[in-house]
């Protein structure tokens, strides 16, 4: 396959800047701005947006993965960018990676350029097993359905493009919106519910960084969410998560002013820390907040422990961030005990994203 990229088009490795306002951080912001426009142009709106302080912690050197990314340029302009993450669990054979780029350079070849350096860095690493995410935007035509037998998507340019590159579909994701700004008569119930069933149980709440007190026991929950999340037949590398690893997590919110609320339930009788839940705000807190993680360990499920740090979450984000309008999230299409507790709360379908792997012979 040709490995160059066409004519006037180059890939260049992107300088991450100490600070945002360092004097070389302007390719970064570019860089940002881009990212950006390419998430809107595919899904419409603009919750997935960042700003390069936010984004920037993300890119700072980490002891548990090396992040390569580039920009694409065309004539020197920033149109796109590529990137791949390289766990460092020992023999890990793993790499994630993306190629996002401006809807107006689609379909020259540039993407199967990237594609080349991608496959090319994986090999230099070692890694077999390559896995990517992307957003299929609903649109009529032919349709491709998830092995795991729940959800499709439709067969559009970018799943074309994972199928010529030798991909293939292994999980659809399910992204969902809550509307924070209409009533919360339904949660409060669900709450009150819980709260019955999980009469063993404790809610306790905190922000990044973390409290000395709740670190071991969130660091365990963490380590459970690569063994534990339902992955169909992706790949991941199970994580061991320390003090260190919480700190270096809870930094790359709280060093641009991110917010990050952990709701957790506690075994009154242990004291152990047994289901978590995630709410994530950026500075401007008139934005979209997003859950992230969360997970009931295996031994503590069926007492509605998801569904108690779910409300609980919710009923104290009201006061945190009244302004948000909305909570975004993202689960497996085929995990029902979670789809059930996020309708039952609230949440509706807005977009579908497609996993792929590749293995490497
Ligand atoms: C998916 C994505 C990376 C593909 O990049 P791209 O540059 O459009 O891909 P290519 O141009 O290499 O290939 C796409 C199409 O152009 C065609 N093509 C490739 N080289 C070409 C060339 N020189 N001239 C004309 N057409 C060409 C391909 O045959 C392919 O056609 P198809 O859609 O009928 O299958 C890009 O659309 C994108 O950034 N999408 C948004 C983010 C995303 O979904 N990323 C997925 C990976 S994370």
């Amino acid at each position: 396959m040709n490995m160059h990229p066409p004519a006037g088009v180059e890939f260049r490795p992107l300088t991450i800047p100490s600070g945002i306002d360092a004097s070389d951080a302007s390719d970064f912001i570019e860089m940002t701005r881009v990212r950006n426009q390419v998430y809107r142009e595919i899904s419409g709106h603009d919750d997935e947006r960042i700003t390069a302080a936010e984004l920037l912690p993300h890119y700072q050197p980490d002891a548990y993965e090396t992040r390569l990314i580039w920009t694409v340029r065309e004539e020197g302009r920033i149109v796109g960018r590529c990137g791949i993450d390289l766990p460092h669990e020992e023999g890990s054979t793993l790499a994630f990676w993306q190629i996002e780029l401006l809807r107006e350079v689609w379909g020259r070849g540039i993407g199967s350029a990237a594609y080349q350096l991608i496959e090319q860095i994986a090999r230099e690493h070692d890694r077999s097993v390559l896995q990517s995410w992307a957003e299929h935007p609903q649109a009529p035509g032919p349709r491709l359905s998830a092995p795991t037998g729940f959800g499709d998507i439709p067969e559009d340019h970018a799943a074309r493009f994972y199928l010529r590159h030798g991909y293939t579909l292994q999980q659809v994701e399910r992204a969902s919106a809550l509307d924070l700004q209409a009533p919360f008569d339904t949660i409060e119930a669900l709450h009150r519910d819980a709260q019955q069933a999980a009469a063993d149980y404790r809610v306790v709440q905190w922000f990044a960084p973390t409290p000395s007190e709740w670190v071991d026991g969130y660091a365990w929950m963490k380590s459970r969410m690569s063994t534990d999340a339902p992955a169909a037949d992706l790949e991941f590398d199970e994580e061991t998560w320390d003090a260190d690893r919480i700190a270096l997590h809870d930094a790359r919110y709280t060093d641009s002013g991110r917010l990050l609320q952990v709701t957790a339930a506690q075994h009154v009788a242990t004291g152990e820390l047994c289901a978590f839940n995630e709410l994530v705000i950026g500075a401007d807190r008139t934005e979209a907040s997003h859950q992230e993680d969360t997970l009931v360990l295996r031994a503590h499920r069926g007492h509605r422990l998801g569904m108690l740090v779910k409300c609980a979450g919710l009923l104290s984000w009201r006061g945190i961030a009244p302004a948000s309008p909305r909570v975004i999230t993202y689960n497996a299409e085929e995990n029902r005990p979670m789809l059930d507790i996020n309708e039952a709360i609230g949440f509706r379908p807005i977009a579908y994203s497609g996993a792929w792997k590749k293995v490497l012979p």
